[in-house]
């Protein structure tokens, strides 16, 4: 089946055969990083804009990089100085972008359903780079990616998500992506932050860290988004690093082979010690680099490429 989608705005709108098809042009595209020559001339001529209104360093360079070894002219939107300071709205942003001839828009903003609201008013590819406590569909798809790489199939595989799980849009994006290839999910934390509805997602929910990460493959830390809570939901951090952060002897209780990994930014010595985030079993910056080839992908499917028409290396 050819990819058909426009935007790219949650996982969870996703079906298997297209988080596959997204795996499988960012191994194609993740060969052509490999060679000496790391550009493709597949989006040349295009114009694609970074409308960060959130702060960013992984994903904002990821789309960065990407569109550049896609060979599209990249603009990168400065929140700062831009209009949005004299109250501009983000319709009148966007709509002034699209008039100045952006042929995709790369959103991350602090409210969710943004990305959705831009393409129902605009009418080129729209990519959410992060949306409030929603999605941030890229993440979900590089750390899939990361883990595939590692695990092989994920189909019945443990995977620990241990964190605030309440206001993280990388856990929802995860929990979708996870459930469709077939992994059984854990998620751990406080039960302020880990609350049992999220059991309607397909996942199991724990607040006992050691029978939660015993025998996991795979463990994803997540920071405490201070940002997005309005109240304590736990009474201090040494408290939450006490009960739930991972150090070396709660990292020994996981499957000898597990794979540790984090969105970042990370938080050390509060959701994750160093030794364990530097450690042999951290995949963290592998999921920093496999982020551009997952976003090369999204660019290029999302603009009208098809899987099967990606020329990996030689
Ligand atoms: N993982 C992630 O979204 O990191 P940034 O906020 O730095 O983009």
């Amino acid at each position: 089946m050819p990819w058909t989608r426009r935007h790219l705005l949650t996982i969870e709108e996703l079906n298997l055969h297209e988080i596959e098809q997204i795996h499988t042009t960012a191994t194609a595209f993740k060969k052509i990083l490999g060679r000496s020559v790391k550009k493709v001339p597949a989006l040349r001529g295009k114009t694609i804009v970074n409308l960060f209104l959130e702060p960013s360093t992984r994903t904002r360079m990821a789309f960065d990089m990407a569109a550049k070894r896609l060979s599209a002219d990249v603009i990168a939107f400065d929140a700062a100085s831009s209009s949005t300071t004299k109250g501009e709205t983000l319709r009148d942003t966007a709509e002034n972008i699209r008039a100045l001839g952006a042929d995709m828009i790369v959103i991350r903003h602090a409210a969710a359903g943004s990305p959705l609201y831009l393409s129902r008013l605009l009418d080129i590819p729209i990519i959410n780079a992060g949306d409030g406590a929603h999605e941030h569909p890229t993440q979900g798809l590089l750390d899939t990616f990361t883990m595939i790489e590692h695990l092989g199939s994920l189909r019945g595989r443990k995977i620990v998500i241990l964190g605030d799980i309440l206001f993280s849009r990388v856990a929802r994006s995860n929990i979708h992506a996870l459930t469709k290839l077939g992994a059984a999910v854990t998620l751990v934390g406080p039960s302020t932050l880990v609350p049992e509805w999220f059991t309607a997602l397909g996942v199991k929910v724990s607040h006992d860290l050691r029978s939660a990460l015993a025998d996991a493959e795979v463990v994803m830390l997540l920071r405490i988004q201070h940002e997005r809570q309005s109240s304590g939901h736990f009474p201090s951090l040494g408290e939450y690093t006490s009960m739930f952060g991972l150090n070396k002897t709660r990292a020994g209780w996981l499957n000898p082979k597990a794979i540790i990994m984090h969105p970042g930014p990370i938080n050390r010595g509060v959701e994750i010690d160093s030794e364990l985030a530097d450690g042999p079993r951290s995949v963290i910056l592998e999921q920093v680099t496999n982020g551009i080839a997952v976003r090369m992908a999204v660019l290029y499917l999302c603009s009208g490429g098809q899987p099967e028409h990606v020329m990996p290396a030689e």
